[in-house]
């Protein structure tokens, strides 16, 4: 126990990301960018500001892919190259399964948490509905969003950096834990402080259909992605409807690949876009290679450093194993504070 708080003293930050496969686009400007900025923030006095601590969810992917795993273990691997590739280098990664206290953390707050908390997350019944095709009328799926208080209690973080669909399963955490602490209570100060949301920015990001990008689509463009690839998908990119004609003038803000100049490109090649566009001076052809460029020039660095780790995939399950070790450690004192609590030993 640290006694005095200094500016110096670096917040810790958790978070993590069900394995589904190669990240897209979307992945990477909605969270893994926001991660690969936090570990390298400063403090005023020159420290790092954040310790941070980051996770493939495998035993959430458990959740939905329970009657047929097989796909799990590759996502795993590819994941965790592309965690690295996006330059998530200089901290931790780990698999949430890899450190077995998840899910010993998850069972005892099954043991207090009422039926009625879990029943009404929006994202319980929003996912039911959504992924029809599954039987999702499962014990594990109800608890998805506890595993996920579990998850993150686990490492006491200050800050829970994620998007604004897992806001409420951050608040529900907190309330997970200040039952825990009013209820178990075996000293002055409380064994799980409760973390605080970060929410980070996650611009729209439109797939190739218009619609938001999202594996379930079909309408990504992953990190991976060649450049012929990236070029061949935008040629083929939705655009305002009523430019129906080279000859007719269009409006970038409602056309997706408008949305994409917004994040991937610069002050001035937006300027030519709105200018061109609105007065029909530019084809959408044209419109679309200088969004193909923004976005290869956002790829081209993160490829480049997959290479290293696709040539050296020992390397990848190196920096696995060492996260769990790192994890476990933290991980386990603070089961022994909750075990202790719960006259557990
Ligand atoms: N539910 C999160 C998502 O779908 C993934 C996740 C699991 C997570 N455990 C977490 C995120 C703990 C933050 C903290 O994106
Ligand atoms: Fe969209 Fe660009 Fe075509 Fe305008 S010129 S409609 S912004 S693709």
């Amino acid at each position: 126990m640290s006694a005095t708080h200094t500016s110096s003293t670096p917040k810790r930050v958790l978070s993590g990301m069900r394995p589904t496969g190669r990240l897209h686009l979307g992945n990477y400007m909605g969270a893994l960018r926001n991660w690969v900025e936090l570990q390298h923030e400063k403090n005023d006095g020159g420290g790092l500001k954040y310790e941070c601590f980051f996770f493939i969810a495998d035993l959430h992917a458990l959740t939905t892919e329970y009657a047929d795993p097989s796909g799990i273990q590759q996502s795993i691997q590819d994941v965790a190259m592309d965690f690295l590739a996006a330059g998530l280098d200089e901290t931790s990664i780990f698999v949430q399964s890899d450190v077995p206290q998840h899910s010993e953390l998850f069972t005892l707050f099954a043991m207090f948490t009422p039926l009625s908390w879990l029943e009404r997350v929006p994202t319980y019944k929003d996912q039911q509905e959504q992924l029809r095709e599954k039987d999702l009328n499962t014990y594990g799926f109800l608890g998805y969003p506890l595993l996920q208080a579990a998850d993150i209690l686990l490492y006491r973080p200050d800050f829970v950096p994620v998007g604004q669909d897992q806001v409420a399963h951050v608040e529900l955490t907190r309330e997970v834990a200040r039952k825990f602490n009013s209820h178990y209570k075996p000293g002055k100060q409380d064994v799980l402080p409760e973390p605080k949301v970060l929410v980070t920015a996650s611009p729209k990001l439109p797939g190739t259909d218009g619609r938001k990008m999202s594996k379930s689509y079909g309408n990504t463009i992953s990190l991976t992605e060649p450049e012929a690839e990236v070029r061949k998908k935008l040629k083929t990119m939705v655009t305002d409807p009523a430019r129906v004609r080279r000859t007719d003038p269009g409006n970038p803000e409602v056309c997706p690949v408008g949305d994409l100049h917004k994040v991937f490109s610069s002050d001035e090649t937006r300027l030519k876009v709105w200018e061109g566009c609105t007065t029909a001076g530019i084809g959408c052809i044209e419109c679309k290679g200088w969004a193909a460029d923004g976005i290869v020039a956002v790829l081209e660095p993160i490829q480049a450093r997959r290479k290293k780790y696709e040539a050296n995939p020992k390397l990848v399950t190196e920096i696995l194993t060492a996260g769990a070790v790192r994890a476990k450690e933290n991980a386990e004192a603070t089961m022994q504070q909750v075990r202790h609590a719960m006259k557990l030993g």
